[in-house]
């Protein structure tokens, strides 16, 4: 499959040598102390990069290239139809901005190792709050704004910030969604108690100040700029949630060196992206995506990088997208398959794509979820440019398997996220952690050490971060993906093999709706399962059993129940479809077999195993499983 072999050259040498191939990565860095080792594997199986070296992000995101003398280039450029409202800085005024934000953020006590919270829609101050973050040596975690006070409460707990920082609102279709009040109820639910949260207005809603809220234009004002501080290479640059298989969230830690290495790696080698190329990341700063590659990745090479606050389809139209490309001279754009399902719902034939330049689009990325080939076909017919599927998790922060576009341009497969990336073992395995053959599917797995810019760990929880990852197969991380690579060495990703959805290219835990579920006074058990859905993918459905003599309509039952999971985790779980069944498939020893019920809704049903008690349970529930109802 290769052509010129650079691709194959950079694996082999990756896994045979790491110390030296991503040694030299660490060049595309500037480093305050090079680092004293580049892969150390003393504590294994917790292993670190660039032990001994120490940076700043921030400092390799903008001040460089300030100090480089492209201070005029443009850094950030914020689109936001649903505020009909644009904005652009470049390096220098983001400098600026961030090293303001920095000093006010001192101001107010923070300093190297201190968390920071954010709970912010897509707007500029939230790009320059997490580079100020950076700047300090301190740790951000950024809580998506579609998670309800509950959940931002869990996550202020676990983190334990200094300080929040919050707006008074972000916009979603239809309706101006309050923060404040949510952000207000969080810090009542939650135990840690931040000393200040710092509040950006919006004209759209106009936040009503307590005595421990900060106004984020009066704290600007007030500040003066501060320089980067270097941190340790394993130092965490932030902190990102993420659903696991129970209710409660994972802390996925991201370290500093690691992170600057990989992505600076993967702009130029997968992206394809360097100074001055202008890359949209249409996801939100509040998943991995937007972390990586609407922030870190575009700016550590010096690129333009695009904040859009908006749906692709809605304000104004599903033309929105071409729009966007056309006006900034987009290159290359990166989003979830859901977000074309969206376009092509709405304008089919693309029509509105017409009047609009897009020759400067060279590739459209996509990732988040499966891309089925309708999706894959219908992009690339419209688009005439190859549309790349790559596969990761916020666990990597980069991709485990993509068409390195700017290493080694690969033929595509729909289907496939083609190859796996340099410092990626990557195996697949069967249940008893014997590889399989080439095309047969299997839990897809990672040999350790995993590259730089993955989780070291989970924040304050090494013990769950074992458990959750390395405990199924020696000397293996376990990506909870389920798979094949073919001869060829393409990879095929078929979905979660646990308890995670992907709904839209949003990753949520069943598990956690459950738990809500299961606390409405009428439902004896329940199990939630990602049903297939045209436009998004998968959507959760509950299907739950009555206590005996409960008596309650139905439709009143899904209202409660829908209502009460919106309330508790948030619009972003979209759990719309509640179905009573007279019984739920169980092992004699009661277990629900969620993965019988998970391989029916995927379409890979697997032979219902020996110890379920009634398989007549089965019958019922197949139908309800494959029908999503669009
Ligand atoms: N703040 C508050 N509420 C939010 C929110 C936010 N930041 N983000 C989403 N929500 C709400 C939505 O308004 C919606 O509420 P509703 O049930 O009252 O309509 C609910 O959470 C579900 O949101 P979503 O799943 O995004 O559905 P949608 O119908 O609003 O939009 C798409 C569907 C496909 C257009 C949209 O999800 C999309 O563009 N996705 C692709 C890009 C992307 O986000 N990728 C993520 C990782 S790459
Ligand atoms: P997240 O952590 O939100 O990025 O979600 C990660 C999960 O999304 C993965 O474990 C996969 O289940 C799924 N996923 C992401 N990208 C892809 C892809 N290209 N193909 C198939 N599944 C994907």
């Amino acid at each position: 499959m290769s052509q010129s072999g650079a691709y194959a050259a950079a694996y082999a040498r990756s896994i045979e040598d790491p110390t030296s191939f991503w040694g030299e990565a660490a060049e595309a860095i500037d480093w305050d102390t090079p680092p004293v080792t580049v892969l150390d594997g003393s504590d294994a199986p917790y292993f670190r990069w660039y032990s001994g070296g120490r940076l700043n992000t921030c400092w390799n995101a903008l001040d460089r290239h300030v100090l480089a003398g492209h201070g005029d280039r443009l850094a950030l450029v914020y689109d936001s139809p649903v505020t009909d409202t644009k904005q652009t800085f470049t390096y220098a005024e983001l400098l600026d901005a961030v090293a303001i934000f920095a000093g006010g953020l001192r101001s107010l006590g923070v300093e190297a190792g201190d968390r920071i919270v954010l709970y912010m829609p897509m707007v500029p101050e939230a790009v320059i709050a997490m580079l100020a973050s950076a700047r300090l040596g301190a740790v951000h975690s950024v809580v998506f704004g579609g998670f309800a006070p509950h959940e931002l409460a869990i996550r202020i707990d676990d983190a334990t910030p200094k300080v929040v920082l919050s707006a008074s609102c972000g916009i979603e279709p239809g309706r101006v969604v309050e923060y404040k009040p949510m952000l207000d109820r969080a810090l009542e639910l939650a135990t840690h108690k931040p000393d200040v949260s710092v509040v950006l207005q919006r004209p759209e809603a106009i936040a009503a100040m307590g005595e421990r809220d900060v106004d984020w234009n009066e704290l600007v004002a007030r500040s003066e700029p501060v320089d980067c501080v270097p941190v340790g290479a394993t130092d965490p640059l932030y902190v990102l949630y993420t659903s696991g298989t129970t209710g409660k969230p994972k802390g996925i830690v991201r370290d500093n060196g690691g992170h600057a290495v990989s992505l600076a790696w993967s702009m130029r080698n997968v992206y394809d992206i360097g100074p001055g190329d202008v890359f949209w990341a249409a996801s939100d700063v509040g998943w991995v995506v937007g972390h990586s590659y609407i922030v870190y990745g575009p700016l550590l090479v010096g690129a333009t990088t695009l904040l859009y606050e908006g749906k692709p389809v809605g304000t104004p139209d599903a033309g929105a997208f071409w729009r966007v490309i056309a006006e900034y001279g987009v290159k290359a754009m990166f989003t979830a398959p859901t977000a074309f399902r969206a376009i092509k719902k709405e304008d089919p034939t693309a029509s509105l794509r017409a009047g609009y330049d897009l020759s400067s689009l060279q590739t459209l990325f996509l990732a988040g979820e499966r891309l089925d080939p309708d999706t894959y076909h219908w992009a690339t017919d419209i688009l005439g440019i190859p549309v790349i599927d790559n596969w990761w998790q916020t666990e990597t922060g980069w991709p485990i398997a993509a068409n390195p576009r700017g290493l080694e341009p690969m033929p595509i497969k729909p289907g496939s996220p083609t190859v796996v990336m340099p410092g990626y073992d990557v195996q697949v395995l069967d249940e008893f952690g014997k590889q399989v053959a080439a095309g047969e599917e299997g839990n897809i797995c990672i040999k350790l050490p995993l590259p730089p810019g993955t989780l070291p760990t989970l924040w304050n929880d090494d013990k769950r971060y074992v458990e959750s990852y390395l405990s199924v197969f020696t000397d293996f991380y376990t990506t909870g993906d389920g798979g094949s690579i073919d001869s060829d060495g393409y990879v095929f990703v078929m979905g979660r093999t646990d308890d995670v959805i992907n709904v839209a290219g949003h990753r949520l835990s069943t598990g956690s709706m459950e738990a809500v579920v299961a606390t409405h006074p009428s439902v004896a058990e329940c199990a939630v399962i990602g049903v297939h859905d045209q436009l998004k993918g998968q959507i959760p459905r509950a299907f739950v059993v009555l206590k005996s003599g409960a008596d309650i309509d139905p439709a009143v039952l899904q209202r409660e129940i829908v209502t009460a999971v919106r309330d508790e985790i948030g619009p972003v779980a979209a759990l719309k479809s509640v179905v009573v069944v007279p019984a739920l498939p169980k092992t004699r020893s009661g277990k629900i077999l969620r993965r019988t019920m998970r391989g029916i809704a995927d379409g890979r049903p697997e032979a219902p195993p020996s110890t379920i008690e009634d398989i007549s349970v089965l019958d019922v529930l197949r139908p309800l499983l494959r029908d999503s109802g669009d």
